[in-house]
């Protein structure tokens, strides 16, 4: 009887390999450190599988395009290392329209693509759920530098734009306590103050100003930035997210108010560049071949995603709904290490 089990288990298993027999990938949204090492598994996971596979190049744009090629695991050669995405990425505004997905489910069907593998934030997501209802399956795998996707507690790029802002800070700091100066640093995160939170934490900054908080008290900066200097110590440094941003002109506020010389350095777009860390591409790694996995045990309409220590799977409108906000325990501690 258990090995009737076991049989049946393992045909039912086969049966379902068999209804996906081409998978197609594509990247959305900002590119992130680490997508490329996500495209490599889910290419050489499907093809150890047996499958096809299809690379969908600038994301929605180019499936509504038909910008398809095929995918060989040489074609993602020498690519786990490489920063940006190999396929490229796109924002699409079509895509939002019911028109624009009526159109790119039907050209996933033209090209036999009955497995699609979504890597890129929340947006990216909401375009996936589309296809879903129409009947392409689809997973999606989180690839934002912003880490504010709620249903996990990593996103691919993360980790690289993270070390790659801290040690731009450093050099910031090294320069800022030499001239005294209060220094402002911008970094990414227009709506999520992660990037921000975290480098305030890893470079020790004086003040973190993050989206979450954006109606923070600019003369109580002032007067701390002042309270600061009697206490002796050489610089200021202000870890500025980009949804707060006006950092150049903020630098003249306080310079005004203060008298102490500020500087403000906007990081920018260097933050999404570059080779993705060990942690980055590990992830990536493991969460492009789960989404294939995924796909042959017949499921659609989920993302991927790493929570309490566990790569899981949602459904994507669960996962959209979820929430997630700042700790604010972890800004007090940042705060409390600033004295
Ligand atoms: P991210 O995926 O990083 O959140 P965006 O929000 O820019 O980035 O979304 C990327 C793309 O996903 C958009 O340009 C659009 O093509 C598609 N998209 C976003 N929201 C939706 C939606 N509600 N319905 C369908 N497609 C969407
Ligand atoms: O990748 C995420 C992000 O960096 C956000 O922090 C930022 O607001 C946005 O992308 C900017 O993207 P772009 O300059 O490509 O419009």
């Amino acid at each position: 009887m258990a090995e009737n089990n076991v049989m049946d288990k393992e045909k039912y298993l086969e049966e379902i390999e068999d209804s996906i027999r081409t998978i197609g990938v594509l990247t959305s949204g900002g590119d992130a450190p680490g997508m490329n090492a996500a495209i490599r598994a889910v290419v050489r996971r499907a093809l150890s599988k047996g499958l096809k596979v299809r690379g969908i190049r600038r994301g929605y744009h180019g499936l509504l395009k038909e910008e398809i090629i095929d995918l060989s695991a040489r074609d993602v050669s020498d690519t786990i290392q490489r920063g940006g995405t190999i396929l490229q990425t796109a924002r699409c505004k079509s895509m939002r329209t019911e028109e624009g997905q009526q159109k790119a489910a039907a050209i996933c069907k033209k090209y036999g693509i009955d497995g699609l593998v979504v890597i890129g934030g929340d947006g990216s997501f909401a375009g996936a759920q589309k296809l879903a209802n129409l009947g392409v399956n689809t997973i999606g795998v989180p690839g934002t530098i912003d880490l504010d996707i709620a249903c996990t507690d990593y996103t691919i790029g993360f980790d690289t734009a993270v070390n790659t802002a801290m040690e731009a800070i450093d050099k910031v700091r090294d320069t800022s306590t030499s001239h005294e100066r209060c220094s402002i640093i911008e970094v990414m995160g227009r709506d999520a103050g992660y990037l921000a939170l975290w480098c305030g934490i890893a470079n020790g900054a004086e003040r973190i100003l993050m989206p979450e908080e954006h109606d923070f008290d600019e003369q109580a900066l002032v007067q701390d930035i002042m309270a600061n200097k009697k206490r002796g110590k050489k610089n200021y440094i202000i870890i500025n997210a980009e949804g707060i941003g006006d950092s150049i002109n903020m630098a003249k506020r306080i310079e005004e108010a203060t008298g102490i010389e500020t500087r403000a350095t906007i990081l920018g777009h260097m933050q999404r560049g570059g080779s993705p860390t060990c942690k980055d591409r590990v992830y990536a790694s493991i969460m492009g071949a789960m989404a294939v996995d995924l796909l042959c045990q017949g499921k659609t309409n989920r993302v991927v995603g790493y929570k309490d220590g566990r790569y899981v799977d949602y459904d994507i409108e669960e996962a959209l709904a979820m929430k997630k906000t700042i700790s604010d325990y972890q800004y007090n501690i940042a705060k409390s290490l600033a004295i």
